[in-house]
């Protein structure tokens, strides 16, 4: 199945980038007027910022992510964790697009990452697009997950792992997936930063397949330096480990 954004509110991604670009176009703007008419050319530079960041966070997001779900071969996934579903964009596009699927959102609601971000809002939403019946929203934090080993069979994350701004606690993260994780289960994570280190801590804590691939221009979030990077993976055959010292990547 492909389809665009589902119905309901899904919010701006760190809102406080594109009112950035917008400030600092306008700041160009009043200077053009006192100083010099080239400033001009920069205040265009940073309002298509704004735009590209603006078409990255309400709409390049969902057509990136239908991409990846239509790559998904095989058997649809039972059990699906979203790590840091914010108001559920991702958790709601793969319980619509995979009719069977269980989602689970898991997230701390932090609106400076999200603006709006709630687990009412995440509700509102699997409710206006139909699916309310398959997905829950439990509030935790991603480097230490309220769920036992081997409990999901897909686990995707979407600008989320990257808000967690201290190394360690990312790699905890990432070895909280594999632990959570049913063995060969996929993973999926779309982040514009740090997706090197995602990419290597897959590595050194076994998992297979991993891949990155950096996005299109859809999901550059206001430059080419700041494109959304997928990384993919399979969970390895036999349990991992929680703790984060028994890899020592990046
Ligand atoms: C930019 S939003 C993205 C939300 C959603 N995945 C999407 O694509 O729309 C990042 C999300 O990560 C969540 N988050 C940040 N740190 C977290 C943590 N330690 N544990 C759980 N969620 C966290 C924030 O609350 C926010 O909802």
């Amino acid at each position: 199945m492909r389809e665009g954004r589902p119905p309901g509110s899904y919010g701006i991604d760190a809102p406080y980038v594109p009112a950035i670009f917008l400030a600092l176009a306008a700041l160009s703007i009043v200077l053009a007027l006192l100083i010099t008419a080239s400033l001009f050319v920069t205040a265009g530079v940073f309002l298509a910022c704004a735009l590209s960041y603006l078409y990255a966070t309400l709409r390049g997001k969902f057509v990136g992510w239908n991409r990846i779900l239509n790559g998904w071969r095989g058997d649809p996934p039972s059990r699906l964790l979203d790590v840091g579903c914010g108001r559920g964009a991702v958790s709601v596009l793969v319980a619509r697009h995979f009719p069977e699927t269980e989602v689970v959102g898991l997230d701390l609601w932090r609106s400076r990452d999200q603006s709006g971000n709630s687990v009412e809002a995440a509700e509102r939403n699997a409710s206006e697009a139909g699916v309310e019946g398959r997905i829950a929203f439990e509030t935790g934090d991603m480097a230490e997950m309220p769920f036992p080993d081997d409990s999901f069979d897909a686990i995707t994350a979407s600008i989320s792992i990257q808000n967690v701004k201290d190394r360690e606690l990312r790699r905890r993260v990432i070895s909280e997936m594999l632990r959570v994780a049913r063995p060969g289960a996929r993973i999926a994570i779309v982040d514009i930063q740090y997706t090197a280190q995602y990419e290597a801590d897959l590595e050194v804590l076994g998992a297979d397949a991993v891949e990155r691939k950096r996005l299109g221009p859809g999901l550059w979030f206001g430059t080419p330096f700041t494109a959304g990077t997928l990384v993919s993976a399979a969970a390895p055959a036999s349990p991992v480990s929680a703790d984060p010292a028994a890899g020592s990547a990046g």
